[in-house]
């Protein structure tokens, strides 16, 4: 864990949150480099969801949250967890981690009972602080989804099995926020949840898992790193009726990386509720009416309210996942190591480098200027031109922070009758000469498959 922090904080991919003023605890900003990593891991997520299906629809819904939305939810009352003080040096611990009735902090016995911590951020919308104007920063985006539910069928005709994808913040006031981005305050997630007709949510169930796991191998993870946990009834969340953990081997240990959850009718479920008599309990209606607020259709002209499959992925775990797996420390002998980040080309943060071999050469740097721009054209993300006049430096650096290829202009590349390139790849270090007028087609052959 110690080297990937290093690496993030010299490199630029992650900051803590107002370090100059000591740091924010549980709170992390993304640096040049962080940014662009992370928005390559969502763009794959959302074409994976939304563009490469056709039963996939996208939202992106505020993150001030109507307080009814989380109370019908169930948030407000069972969204917490029960804490301990320690009456001599104050500090406040899980009652789940005072396991021999001693503050972890000073050992001292003198110890509160446990008190419920409502983990979700609380303000006020309006300028009068009351209950009447309560809000709260969202502690999931699926509510909005759930609360989005019929606009999103009213206005696309959509019929069930179909989902709807969603990627954006979230908050929790963690307790005690651990393990580097692992558990922070302020995170983001890629949710979907896919509707289904009950009796149909078993194999859901099974399909998403499956799908989620195959999408994280794709994503660079290697398949004996990354498994599926069957959650035991009685850890489940308050939703939910059976959840996978897909379990990654996090630098401190295997832990979870997105669950996959079945949360039956209970979302749309209470949300109907708040409107319309529904038995949560019984899954029906009291009377079979059209205008029963989340109720759609089935073949037998029948209301219904559709069940719910959910994965559920944290962007900042994926984040470190991808990291974690890519960071790579090669011996060359005689002492020298070569960090590499051999992440997917579709994840790295700079697709290529443009490098002069000469950096006050103005012919060779303008050559690169123009091989930066026509390959900027291409859509494929950042292309970076670098001319810090060190070439070993360069490559070093960029392999560092995992961009595949970088492509040297050099004197071959301005003068003769076939001007070529030096392009040279992250893994193998194999350097090719490409002819100067085929670079722009080789980099599109490279990215888009
Ligand atoms: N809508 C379902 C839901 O929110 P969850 O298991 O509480 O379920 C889903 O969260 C995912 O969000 C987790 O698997 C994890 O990847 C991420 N996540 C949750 N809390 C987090 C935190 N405090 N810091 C970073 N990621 C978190």
């Amino acid at each position: 864990m110690s080297q990937l922090v290093s690496l993030c904080k010299r490199r630029g991919f992650i900051f803590q949150n107002a370090e100059i003023y000591g740091g924010m605890q549980g709170v992390y900003d993304f640096g040049p480099l962080g940014v662009e990593l992370k928005n390559n891991l969502k763009q794959a997520w959302w074409k994976s969801m939304v563009y490469e299906r056709d039963d996939i629809e996208g939202l992106d819904t505020a993150i001030l949250t109507y307080r009814k939305v989380l109370q019908y939810s169930g948030h407000e009352d069972t969204f917490s967890d029960p804490l301990i003080d320690c009456k001599e040096c104050k500090t406040r611990m899980r009652a789940d981690h005072v396991t021999d009735g001693k503050c972890q902090n000073c050992g001292s016995k003198d110890l509160t009972e446990p008190r419920e911590f409502n983990l979700m951020f609380s303000t006020n919308a309006g300028p009068v602080v009351s209950d009447d104007s309560l809000a709260y920063l969202r502690p999931e985006t699926a509510q909005s989804i759930f609360t989005n539910f019929k606009n999103v069928i009213d206005s696309t005709s959509r019929k069930v099995p179909f989902g709807i994808a969603q990627m954006g913040k979230s908050y929790r006031n963690e307790i005690t926020p651990r393990n580097f981005l692992f558990r922070v305050r302020e995170f983001e997630q890629m949710e979907l949840e896919f509707f289904c007709e009950p009796g149909t949510e078993k194999e859901w169930h099974t399909y998403w898992k499956n799908a989620r796991l195959q999408w994280w191998i794709d994503q660079g993870l290697a398949p004996e790193n990354i498994v599926a946990r069957d959650i035991p009834e009685d850890d489940l969340a308050h939703y939910a009726n059976a959840c996978f953990d897909i379990e990654y081997k996090f630098p401190h240990g295997m832990d979870e990386l997105e669950g996959v959850a079945s949360r039956m009718d209970y979302d749309l479920g209470n949300h109907t509720k708040a409107q319309k008599d529904y038995d949560i309990k019984a899954h029906v209606h009291e009377n079979n009416e059209s205008n029963t607020k989340m109720a759609v259709m089935d073949a037998n002209n029948k209301w219904f309210i559709p069940y719910v499959v959910e994965p559920s992925a944290g962007v900042e775990r994926g984040f470190i996942a991808v990291l974690t797996e890519a960071y790579t420390e090669e011996d060359l002998g005689e002492g020298n190591t070569r960090i590499v980040l051999k992440l997917k080309k579709h994840l790295a943060p700079i697709k290529v480098a443009v490098i002069p071999l000469k950096k006050n050469k103005e012919e060779i740097v303008n050559t690169c200027k123009e091989i930066k721009q026509k390959l900027q054209k291409l859509g494929i993300g950042r292309i970076l031109y670098e001319n810090t006049g060190n070439i070993g430096k360069a490559y070093r650096r960029h392999d560092e922070v995992g961009t595949p290829i970088c492509v040297t202009v050099d004197f071959d590349s301005i003068e003769g009758d076939t001007p070529t390139v030096t392009v040279r790849d992250r893994d193998s270090m194999e350097q090719i000469k490409v002819p100067l007028n085929d670079i722009v087609d080789y980099v599109k052959d490279y990215y888009i498959e």
